[in-house]
């Protein structure tokens, strides 16, 4: 029997052959109860008697032990909130890895800022500490409490931490890069949300960390996402961002800046706030998802599952199959489970071969280029399991 045929008649056994797409939603009754309940109430939108987007932001700072929540209406916009209340400004450098989905750099962009891109680990998908490090003495200098890019002359201001697929990056040691150079730490953790790094929640790590709730993120809440931190000042200047700038008071409409009209209407916040409730069962199943694909690959030499690392506890978002024999093709091989109606996706083109994007400075990006031939991520919604 071909490898191939093996192991999609393993992941047709092992899981419901009828539900193989990459990240599905699963409701039940509470998700419709809470939307009646905003549509009788006529708390649809985005007001301050939005009482699901209250609820909400409390269920995420009680879990992720957070002091301050800020529900948004994406993870794009939290980010792009993130970048605009820490200060980026037009020119200034953001270190960034490539191997993201576009929209961690897509805000850099709307700030008139510049993504650099640097490298990341094969162990976890993340940026590697050693390598940037290494990279920054070569490659930047100090001026009075600024770093600058010895090519380009421009101020280096930060660092976006992206946690691939729920796995967690070496936060800790890329948070002490962070220090050492005086950069602003912002936390991509959009697949991240139940996922911990020495038993503390991703996102709290940075100056702020983002979570999204689209429909195929552990929980949903249709379109949604969260920023937390624990700083109250850019609590407040984020408040304020995504409220169209709008001063606090009863009936007067004053705003004081440029704002975006980013905050999650109550109608999101209802489903996600349901969904919150069953997030420890999800994590749960998420974890037998995990144990089913890394027993079916214990069998065979030519592929390998991406596992946590040490000190790691992943929500296993998205399961990913390393290809470990170079005689597999990976196209060849998703274009067969295709065919057996196994969902499976590649992972994100590099983002510094995108023609919009190919300009950017950036490390060498050799491991970010052997992980785009050899990672495809595997169906692993919750309603996979048999
Ligand atoms: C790594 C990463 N960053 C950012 C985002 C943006 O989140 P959203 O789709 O909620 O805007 C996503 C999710 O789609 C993502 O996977």
């Amino acid at each position: 029997m071909s490898f191939y045929k093996a192991i999609s008649n393993q992941i047709l056994k092992n899981f419901n052959s009828k539900k193989l797409k990459l990240h599905e939603p699963v409701f039940s009754k509470i998700e419709k109860k809470n939307l009646e309940n905003c549509i009788d109430n006529g708390f649809v939108s985005t007001s301050s008697n939005g009482f699901f987007i209250k609820k909400l932001e409390n269920q995420i700072k009680r879990f992720t032990k957070s002091r301050y929540a800020i529900c948004t209406i994406n993870g794009v916009s939290g980010i792009h909130a993130s970048l605009l209340a820490l200060d980026f400004k037009k020119d200034e450098e953001i270190l960034v890895p490539s191997l993201t989905f576009v929209a961690t750099v897509h805000p850099i962009l709307y700030l008139g800022a510049i993504p650099h891109f640097v490298e990341v680990e094969e162990e976890n998908f993340g940026i590697c500490p050693n390598k940037l490090e290494t990279y920054l003495k070569l490659n930047s200098y100090k001026k009075g409490q600024n770093l600058y890019n010895k090519t380009t002359n421009r101020k280096i201001k930060g660092i976006i931490a992206v946690h691939v697929f729920g796995n967690p990056c070496d936060i800790i040691k890329i948070r002490r890069i962070a220090k050492k150079y005086n950069l602003k730490l912002v936390e991509d953790s959009t697949e991240a949300l139940g996922s911990f790094y020495k038993k503390r929640h991703l996102g709290t790590f940075g100056d702020t960390g983002v979570f999204s709730f689209n429909g195929n993120k552990i929980i949903t809440s249709g379109g949604g996402g969260v920023v937390i931190t624990n700083n109250k000042k850019i609590y407040k200047k984020i408040s304020s961002l995504v409220s169209n700038s709008k001063v606090p008071h009863n009936w007067e409409y004053i705003h004081n800046q440029v704002g975006y009209n980013y905050r999650m209407p109550n109608l999101n916040a209802a489903l996600a706030s349901a969904q919150f409730n069953k997030l420890k069962k999800i994590l749960k199943i998420k974890k037998n998802i995990f144990k089913n694909y890394k027993k079916i690959f214990a069998q065979y030499t030519e592929v390998a599952l991406l596992t946590p690392t040490k000190n790691s506890s992943s929500n296993n978002w998205l399961n990913t199959l390393i290809i470990k024999d170079n005689k597999i093709k990976k196209d060849n091989f998703i274009k067969y489970l295709y065919k057996k109606k196994i969902f499976v996706r590649p992972i994100w083109k590099p983002l510094h071969t995108l023609k919009h994007l190919k300009k950017f400075p950036k490390m060498n990006l050799r491991i970010t280029n052997k992980i785009y031939e050899i990672a495809i991520s595997l169906p692993s919604g919750p309603g996979i399991i048999k």
